[in-house]
């Protein structure tokens, strides 16, 4: 049972009702471990407010008391920082009942929605209304769209349509104090001064909470053509995305990498895959063009790759015949992450470079975790149309905690020494949680970090919202 106050618990009571609350330990459990299973801790109480008002007021008292608050949405991040810490003292504030979506403008191309509505729910409501909302991932029908915007989501279309980041208009957002800062404007120009958008988008729940937000919508293409690739090496990958932009340009929507390793990491734990050229090639990538005209798709993809496979850059290709072979296609690239968490304990990177420098990246890198550990297993697979890779490594299962622990810190200094040497980034898309966050610390810069951290004192000077998270 819940550990609060009972004064504060009769406060949080009276903010929420009885509904709005989640006291017992069976009940709060779920809200107490992320979805990997790698972080578990204790929350005092769960709250679960049905509204903006509702949020603003259990903010409100978490402020005057000093009490730590989590945010949480669907609960499906990948960085620990939706996961209590272990002291019983923290609140977990849930969005799940905030879940309407509130409009949509398709004059305007926008649409709104709450905090808790599913992502999956937004692109349905979207297609409803003829138009498109395309961040696609692979959480996408347990993932909230206020998780969404507060880790900056990429995904698997950022290369045609950009992160969450890029599809948000507007903001509305309960500060730590619970005061409501209501930025849902669904305007494509507004420049009235500091960007407060863009500082919660991608805060992790460190600033406020997120309580609704404008989403931009696009036209929706009704024609894609989808196809599987081989190549002896990743620089070979990198050239034919550079030839694709080139021919194909706004359509190119999707390119994605598979290392063999991670392919047969796949077809081992995934049920009902078969890999469309075998798994002799070293590396594999599924592409995809869309558009919002029918005519010419398949052509121009075949004559693209038929093309690249002439000048040999690659060396097969499997073009999808249909909707089924498609689908086909994604379940491969969308069952990587379960077939890490059923092999081993995967230690997790997800660096972002400029792609010119992908390949001297996944070379160097190769070799330095290959000397450090021979046998090493490199699962490197990722965005490579955004230059953003999950270059992770696979331990055992039975690995201890204590191995985990310092393996993870000397193959983290290798892989990250390497990205910050190229100038890229240490967390491209999944935030910095727990998992990062010394990481982060040790990357930034002092200017950097001192910016950083006079943001967060003077929005949350009770320093109660995610404590122990990205900063
Ligand atoms: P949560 O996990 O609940 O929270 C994540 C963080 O956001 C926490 O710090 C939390 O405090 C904060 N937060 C949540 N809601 C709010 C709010 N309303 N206001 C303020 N802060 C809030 N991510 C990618 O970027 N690309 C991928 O391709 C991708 N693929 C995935 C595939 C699988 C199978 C899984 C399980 C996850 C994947 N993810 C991916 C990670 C994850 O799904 C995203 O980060 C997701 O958008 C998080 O949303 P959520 O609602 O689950 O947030
Ligand atoms: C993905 O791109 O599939 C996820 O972001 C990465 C992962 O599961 O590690
Ligand atoms: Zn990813």
């Amino acid at each position: 049972m819940s550990n609060m106050h009972p004064e504060l618990l009769k406060r949080l009571q009276a903010a929420v009702g009885e509904a709005g609350l989640v006291k017992s330990d069976d009940a709060k459990a779920p809200y107490e471990i992320d979805w990997l299973g790698k972080w578990t801790g204790r929350s005092s109480i769960v709250v679960r407010p049905a509204d903006t008002a509702q949020t603003a007021e259990v903010m409100r008292i978490c402020h005057e008391t000093h009490t730590p608050v989590v945010t949480q949405g669907g609960n499906t991040g990948m960085s620990g920082g939706a996961t209590p810490d272990s002291s019983g003292a923290q609140v977990v504030l849930s969005t799940v009942r905030m879940n309407a979506i509130r409009a949509v403008d398709p004059l305007n191309n926008t649409l709104t929605a709450e905090a808790g509505v599913l992502l999956a729910h937004i692109q349905a409501a979207a297609l409803e209304a003829d138009r498109f909302f395309p961040l696609s991932l692979g959480s996408e029908g347990s993932c909230t769209i206020g998780g969404t915007l507060a880790t900056n989501a990429g995904g698997i279309a950022v290369l045609r349509y950009g992160n969450a980041r890029e599809l948000a208009l507007g903001l509305e957002v309960v500060l730590p104090d619970g005061r409501v800062w209501n930025g849902m404007r669904a305007l494509r120009k507004d420049n009235t001064g500091y960007d407060l958008r863009d500082l919660f988008i991608g805060s992790e729940g460190t600033l406020g909470v997120i309580t609704a937000a404008v989403l931009k919508l696009h036209p929706r293409p009704v024609a894609r053509a989808t196809a599987w690739v081989g190549a002896k090496d990743i620089d070979a990958l990198v050239r034919l995305l550079a030839q694709l932009r080139a021919a194909c340009g706004e359509r190119l929507v999707a390119f994605e990498m598979l290392s063999a390793e991670s392919l047969d990491l796949i077809l081992e734990h995934v049920a009902d895959v078969r890999a469309p050229l075998g798994s002799a090639h070293a590396f594999h990538a599924l592409i995809e063009l869309a558009d919002t005209q029918g005519e010419g798709l398949a052509e121009l993809l075949e004559s693209s790759l038929g093309q690249a496979l002439e000048q040999e850059v690659i060396d097969d290709v499997a073009v999808s015949v249909n909707g089924a072979q498609t689908l086909a296609f994604w379940k491969i690239r969308e069952g990587i992450s379960q077939a890490q968490m059923r092999a081993g304990k995967a230690i997790k990177h997800d660096i972002a470079l400029p792609i010119s420098a992908i390949a001297a990246f996944a070379h160097e890198a190769d070799a330095a975790l290959r000397s450090a550990q021979a046998g090493v297993r490199i699962i490197n697979f990722g965005h490579l149309g955004d230059g953003n890779l999950h270059y992770n490594v696979l331990l055992p299962l039975d690995t201890s905690p204590e191995d985990l622990a310092t393996t993870t810190a000397r193959f983290n200094r290798i892989v990250h020494d390497i990205v910050s040497a190229a100038n890229g980034s240490i967390s491209a898309e999944h935030g910095v949680g727990q998992l990062r966050r010394d990481e982060l610390r040790h990357y930034k810069s002092e200017v950097e970090f001192d910016l950083m951290m006079r943001i967060k004192q003077s929005l949350d000077p009770n320093q109660i919202m995610n404590p122990g998270k990205l900063i």
